[in-house]
């Protein structure tokens, strides 16, 4: 009898044996089909009725706390008003605020007339309403401002990445709007309108993505990182400026974090700190961004705002053979500051699959010790690759094998996240696949705060 319990255990501890690698390749498989962008013609394009019309219409956060928006629109056929009218709902006296107009050329594209205009001065928690155009092309949208800075602010934001414009954006995009979860701002981590992948960067496609859009980013403010799409460098039809369209197009408030690029800037916004870096401008030491980033670190009050939250585009923990170890540069350079400053949370995009990782670091290599793998470490952020958005690129379904130990979760599937604040302590983060219903949390965790509750939150097994 002793001896069968004894092959007993060892029979369980070998079945359980690959689970040494911790974390799961979920083995959920999304119908392989082209992603194709949509055409056009389609209504989710559709141009606002009406001669010069302000068209896709976006906002963001306009200061550092969260009491300014950037309104951005273009106008097709001629200037028009650059003034936003609004009012808070709760007491109708109307404010007026004029903003700046814009255009570009890009090779053979000419651009509308691309307005921003920064609305100040707003009061916490309230709601707005605003208008743009002028006469029978009046549009009218809302947005709600954040509640003050504080550290038991509770808030929600929604994570989509390398979104595109496929039909399969479009279910991201729905997805996330009917998600019972409402988030009330998007971090997005880079890659818009794939405007490059067509013939001379056909910027038409920026319109349509900015049209496509509109109808969540009129009403709630979309956080913006920069990815590789948003480049636009084409030294051969002499476009060399890199980030031309995405600049003259998305406004942030970086001079608000003392950054000297929009590429990289911070905000903050209920209790949370956000930092956004580029991962496609120079990062090395004595960089501008290297520079802001060392000072930007140790400014974070994590007894104002606990969860310090950073996006970038391309993700230093990645297991998909797609794009593997592109972050790899990024990572060495910064990793050692994320640990010190125990960053919660990282979110990248460019690998257009999911992934969550585990809590590691891999800074304990200096050329000789021959210390070069990841391990855990609790004052370590999580790292989560969210560039799922459904974009013309398709799936990146094949991932490096076996899954690493400090990978958690991974599945090539289209999808969203939310992140629900709910204290200083814990936040419940969840990752919605497109083909389960709009409910349905396909990987989900309650993270605990690193700064002020740092307990393990680990999911895998092992460790
Ligand atoms: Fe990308």
């Amino acid at each position: 009898m002793g001896l069968y319990v004894c092959f007993f255990v060892v029979f369980l501890m070998l079945y359980h044996g690959p689970c040494i690698n911790g974390g799961i390749t979920s083995s959920f498989v999304r119908k392989e089909e082209k992603s194709i962008d949509m055409p056009f013609h389609s209504d989710v394009f559709s141009h606002p009725p009406g001669y010069n019309a302000p068209q896709q219409v976006h906002i963001t956060q306009g200061d550092h706390v969260g009491r300014a928006v950037i309104v951005s629109w273009v106008t097709q056929d001629e200037p028009g008003s650059s003034t936003v009218v609004y009012w808070a709902e709760k007491n109708n006296q109307k404010f007026k605020a004029t903003g700046r107009t814009t255009t570009y050329k890009y090779y053979n594209y000419t651009s509308g007339f691309i307005h921003h205009c920064n609305i100040m001065n707003l009061e916490f928690d309230t709601k707005y309403h605003y208008q743009l155009g002028t006469g029978q092309t009046t549009r009218r949208f809302w947005f709600m401002t954040p509640p003050p800075v504080g550290p038991d602010v509770p808030y929600t934001f929604g994570l989509m990445g390398d979104l595109g414009q496929t039909y399969d954006s479009n279910v991201t995009l729905t997805h996330y709007e009917m998600n019972p979860v409402k988030g009330q701002a998007v971090l997005f981590v880079g890659d818009l309108s794939y405007a490059d992948y067509y013939k001379f960067h056909d910027n038409s496609r920026w319109d349509s993505w900015g049209r496509f859009a509109e109808r969540s980013t009129a009403y709630q403010p979309w956080i913006w990182t920069a990815g590789n799409h948003e480049l636009d460098f084409e030294p051969s039809i002499g476009e060399t400026k890199p980030f031309k369209p995405f600049l003259h197009r998305y406004r942030v408030p970086y001079k608000a974090s003392g950054s000297t690029e929009p590429l990289w800037y911070s905000i903050k916004r209920a209790s949370a700190y956000i930092i956004v870096l580029s991962s496609y401008s120079a990062f090395g030491m004595y960089t501008p961004q290297y520079q802001w980033l060392l000072e930007e670190l140790p400014k974070v009050n994590r007894s104002e705002t606990p969860w310090l939250i950073v996006l970038m585009h391309s993700p230093w923990y990645n297991s998909n053979s797609y794009h593997y170890m592109e972050g790899e540069t990024m990572r060495v350079m910064f990793e050692p500051w994320f640990v010190e400053h125990k960053v919660d949370l990282v979110f990248a995009g460019h690998v257009h699959s999911y992934e969550r990782s585990e809590r590691v670091s891999n800074i304990a290599y200096n050329i000789v010790n021959g210390e070069c793998s990841p391990v855990k470490n609790l004052s370590a952020p999580v790292y989560i690759t969210i560039g799922d958005g459904g974009n013309i690129e398709g799936l990146a379904s094949i991932m490096t094998e076996p899954q690493p130990k400090y990978s958690a979760y991974r599945e090539a599937s289209f999808g969203h996240a939310t992140l629900e604040i709910k204290n200083r302590t814990h936040a419940y983060y969840s990752w919605h696949r497109n083909s389960d219903g709009y409910a349905v949390r396909a990987d989900s965790v309650m993270f605990t705060n690193r700064h002020w509750h740092p307990m393990d939150d680990s999911t895998s097994k092992t460790e």
